[in-house]
């Protein structure tokens, strides 16, 4: 299992995405400090070359990234190797990867996109479902607008429609959402992008 796109990125000297952790990882650890009983555990689906799995390890949490691009992967493992509680890495493919417990905390940044429409909902109900009671949800994606023209670095990825995301988390008590414009510069060529984003948690009761 790998991407050919991610992999020659990845390949690549240097980190693609850079060292910082994103910004959904530093909204998810100012938030999760405040949380009477902090997390514990945590998921990155999507996570690349390791910058948000490592961060978050350092603030503490248990954590798995899982990924489609082996190469990313790898490096993610050489980058942690140094840290004293590391992150676990994993190649998985988030169309049919199978959360195996309950995460208190579930984090993608950058990557859901790549679900296809039609897989969606099945999707976010599993995530919703391996999260342990009055754990929290993170989760970004890039939305379609008439005025921004689409994005064609990568083919596999389809926009979200505007609010969308937040539309899984119904249920949840939302803690943090939003919708954001920028200029990208990622892939080398600046485009106009909009992006929404949720933090929401699990009601504690809920099975
Ligand atoms: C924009 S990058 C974001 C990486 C990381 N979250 C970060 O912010 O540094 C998107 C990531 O999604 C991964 N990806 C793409 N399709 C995937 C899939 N079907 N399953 C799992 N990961 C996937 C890519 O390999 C890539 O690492």
């Amino acid at each position: 299992m790998s991407d050919a796109i991610y992999d020659e990125r990845y390949s690549r000297p240097g980190f693609y995405w850079g060292s910082k952790p994103t910004g959904l990882a530093r909204d998810v650890a100012r938030i999760v400090r405040s949380l009477p009983s902090p997390p514990r555990t945590l998921i990155d689906l999507g996570s690349g070359e390791g910058r948000d799995s490592i961060y978050f390890a350092r603030l503490g949490l248990r954590v798995l990234g899982v990924d489609i691009s082996s190469v990313g992967v790898r490096k993610a493992e050489r980058r942690a190797s140094r840290l004293r509680s590391k992150p676990r890495f994993q190649v998985g493919d988030i169309r049919t990867y199978q959360l195996s417990r309950r995460w208190d905390v579930v984090f993608s940044s950058g990557v859901l996109n790549n679900l296809p429409r039609r897989m969606r909902g099945a999707r976010f109900e599993h995530f919703k479902a391996n999260t342990a009671p009055g754990g929290i949800n993170a989760m970004n994606a890039d939305v379609e607008k008439p005025y921004i023209p689409p994005q064609t670095t990568n083919p596999h990825a389809s926009p979200f429609r505007s609010g969308e995301l937040l539309g899984y988390y119904w249920d949840w008590e939302i803690l943090d959402s939003g919708q954001g414009e920028f200029v990208s510069t990622a892939s080398g060529i600046p485009h106009r992008k909009a992006m929404d984003m949720v933090i929401a948690r699990k009601p504690p009761a809920s099975a």
